[in-house]
């Protein structure tokens, strides 16, 4: 294959890549977005697979592979395949963050081998090389770790609470410092200590970063609260993308080291926008330890008597209201309930109430998990306004329905400076006229902190499945 045709397929899917972002930053366009993505996937694929099998004449695809090495690229493609199609088809929605964090583990481990397997084969020996060989292990080993540990802690197979041994932060301090130590070492370590020259120290050193990065990775993400979990989830998505960009230079891959800047810096704006939708700096979040008052999850302490209503009662209340605001959270999405909003959406509109949805920004288990749902669901975008549009509004609103949120409408993040999610900006449902809750108990949200808006005396309590209770109220209407 020539390498002209190689790198203007390159080209091509980079802009692919970068059209396939600026579609995914709006509702409207997000279909095309993902599409363009896939196309440029696609291409990337095929070409960079073509180019390892022909041959280039330049880089790391300069010579066509053995048909031994042609057989395992299928092979593996066809076993990662398979299991890709498997999960994708079974995944619920309420199980795509994890599934996510565990795919970011993916690119980490490939980081790491593709290292690894870059030190190990001959021919490689400037220090340029070895310096990017050595970053790429690390970012691509604290990503593997990290993700793993999100994965446990997001799929709910691990507690939220934050990890605090002490002096942790020392911990991670000592983690960083090892790894610039250990690069300035490595790099400039002489060649007769590299493995190609028959040396054994340059292997240590690799190994010794290695466990140091994995351990870092462990310590940074376990430490790090339920509450700040959003900015967990973009942040092992920026440093996957930096993995596969480190990864690209290892390999010479121009292409990789475009895709993973792209992925590496849009994770990180996500990470920035994430903290301020949570009021919290990126290095407070590292620091960890926000988001759980000492792991109180399970039922709320007694903060006085609760009301409850049913669904006729709710209905009545709607017919005579002229605005609502529906605040969905994560029990939407558990519950699958976005259809019957939307169907009662439609209902009230057509009786003449004004229905418009809150959206908080961390609300569900991912960025955007409320808009895709309710896209899904085909409620018109003009009516589903984000938490700054909407806060100045809940004192004129006659209902807010609170569909499966607990975290994103707690007054206590503006009302108790000592509450653990004190300063987060959140839903101010409750200076609306009434406030219908739905949900299923009086337990706590993700980040284990009791929820005084339940106490209040303008809100009620309709319990049980959220889908269930608003069929019940459809039918009463
Ligand atoms: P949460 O605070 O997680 O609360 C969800 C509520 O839904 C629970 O209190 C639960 O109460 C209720 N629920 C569950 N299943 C239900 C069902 N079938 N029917 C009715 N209710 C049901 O939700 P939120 O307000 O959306 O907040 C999101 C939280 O997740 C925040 O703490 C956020 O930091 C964290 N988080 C977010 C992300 C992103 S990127 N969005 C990522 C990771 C973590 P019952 O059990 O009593 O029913």
């Amino acid at each position: 294959m020539s390498i002209s045709l190689l790198q203007g397929s390159f080209i091509i899917a980079g802009l692919l890549f970068i059209l396939a972002l600026a579609g995914l930053s709006k509702h409207e366009t997000s279909r095309r977005g993902n599409v363009l993505g896939a196309i440029g996937m696609a291409l990337a694929l095929v070409f960079t697979i073509f180019g390892t099998v022909l041959g280039t004449g330049t880089g790391a695809l300069d010579q066509a592979a053995p048909r031994w090495a042609v057989a395992v690229i299928i092979a593996a493609m066809a076993i990662g395949g398979a299991f890709g199609v498997f999960k994708a088809l079974r995944v619920e929605m309420t199980g795509m963050p994890q599934l996510i964090a565990l795919l970011h583990s993916f690119v980490g481990l490939t980081a790491v081998l593709v290292g690894w397997n870059s030190y190990l084969e001959p021919g490689h020996s400037d220090k340029l090389h070895y310096g990017e060989l050595f970053v790429g292990v690390f970012i691509g080993a604290v990503t593997f770790t990290g993700s793993i540990i999100a994965y446990l802690k997001l799929s709910a197979k691990m507690k939220s609470a934050p990890l605090m041994l002490p002096k942790h932060n020392l911990w991670n301090l000592a983690g960083l410092v090892l790894f610039a130590g250990l690069t300035v070492a490595f790099v400039l370590l002489p060649e007769s200590q590299h493995v190609g020259q028959g040396g054994a120290l340059g292997l240590i050193l690799l190994s010794a970063l290695t466990l140091v990065a994995l351990l870092l990775g462990l310590h940074l993400v376990a430490s790090i609260g339920g509450g700040d979990m959003p900015v967990v989830v973009s942040m092992l998505n920026s440093y996957s993308g930096w993995a596969a960009a480190a990864a690209g230079f290892t390999l010479d891959n121009d292409l990789l080291i475009i895709t993973g800047a792209l992925v590496g810096s849009s994770g990180a704006y996500l990470s920035y926008i994430m903290c301020k939708a949570m009021n919290r700096s990126f290095i407070s979040v590292i620091a960890g330890g926000f988001g759980s008052d000492g792991g109180v999850v399970g039922e709320a302490k007694d903060l006085g008597e609760h009301r409850e209503t049913s669904a006729p009662e709710v209905a009545e209340l709607l017919k005579a209201a002229s605005s609502v605001v529906i605040t969905p959270g994560y029990g939407m999405a558990v519950a699958q309930a976005q259809g019957p909003v939307a169907d009662l959406t439609s209902k009230l509109r057509a009786l003449g109430v004004e229905v418009r949805f809150g959206i908080h920004p961390v609300a569900g288990r991912l960025p955007g998990h409320m808009n895709v749902l309710l896209a899904e669901a085909k409620v018109p975008y003009d009516i589903v306004l984000e938490m700054d549009e909407i806060n100045d509004d809940f004192e004129s609103t006659d209902v807010v329905l609170v569909i499966g949120a607990n975290d994103t409408v707690n007054p206590a993040a503006l009302e108790d400076p000592t509450s653990p999610i004190a300063g987060m900006p959140v839903l101010e449902v409750w200076k609306a006229a009434q406030v219908i809750v739905f949900k299923r108990s009086m337990n706590t949200g993700y980040a284990g902190v009791q929820n005084p808006l339940f106490f209040k005396e303008n809100t009620a309590m309709l319990f049980g499945d959220a889908k269930e209770r608003v069929e019940d109220i459809i039918r009463a209407l």
